[in-house]
């Protein structure tokens, strides 16, 4: 990416304490294979879905879970707002990531142990809301990881959906991890520019992101 005629510097930043951006931590290899794994979780063994909302609407990403199935606002083993299957199960080396995920964010994995992740694949105009994530039992970090096009997430603060709130430009391949004082921090992603990514990631348009985080449920 270019500001004219000069490189964008993206710089590692502590947004809020606890909250690490790391700009360009995946490379393009591990990107590809990260689209692919979404890719065969998106067709089954629960197809990834608009979820729908309890005031009527549904989501305007698009999103598929592995390891627990989330709904709103609860974790379950089965989809049962999908097609009532048993979600696919949280592979070993999804784990392995996100540990190396927070040992580039804070120097330590803290033994960090992800049970779950939510794919969030934001087509042409999707976006999301302000919220916390807070469904899950545990207060460890939860790991972002994005592919393709390049979006605003508005990170904010415990108390309130409004501000203070700092935007960031999340970019293909960028790492982002909150926890400790931020972990249950409101978040969202206003805007999405169309036509930014990379297609050697193979994901020819759109955003793609991952969010990893334990449940603390057995
Ligand atoms: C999320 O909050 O679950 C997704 C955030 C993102 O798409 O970056
Ligand atoms: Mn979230």
């Amino acid at each position: 990416m270019t500001d004219g005629l000069f490189p964008l510097r993206r710089e590692r930043a502590e947004v809020a304490p606890g909250a690490v951006h790391v700009p360009g931590w995946l490379s393009v290899e591990r990107q590809r294979e990260l689209v692919e794994a979404c890719r065969g979780w998106a067709r089954g063994p629960v197809p990834m879905r608009h979820t729908a909302l309890p005031g009527g609407g549904v989501m305007s990403v698009r999103t598929v879970c592995v390891g627990w199935h989330w709904q709103p606002y609860r974790y379950t083993r089965t989809a049962d707002d999908v097609n009532g299957a048993r979600v696919a199960r949280f592979p070993a080396w999804l784990v392995e990531l996100g540990r190396a995920a927070l040992v580039e964010a804070y120097g330590d994995d803290g033994g960090y142990a992800p049970d779950t992740a939510l794919v969030n694949f934001y087509e042409r105009g999707a976006r999301m809301g302000m919220h916390q994530d807070k469904e899950e039992r545990s207060g460890a970090p939860v790991v972002s990881l994005s592919i393709g096009d390049r979006c605003v997430f508005r990170f904010g603060n415990t108390e309130t959906r409004g501000r203070p709130y700092t935007d960031v430009e999340l970019v293909s391949g960028d790492l982002f991890v909150f926890g400790g004082p931020s972990r249950f921090a409101h978040h969202g992603v206003p805007k999405v520019y169309p036509d930014t990514g990379d297609p050697a990631t193979g994901l020819a348009a759109g955003r793609l992101n991952i969010t990893l985080r334990e449940t603390g449920l057995s």
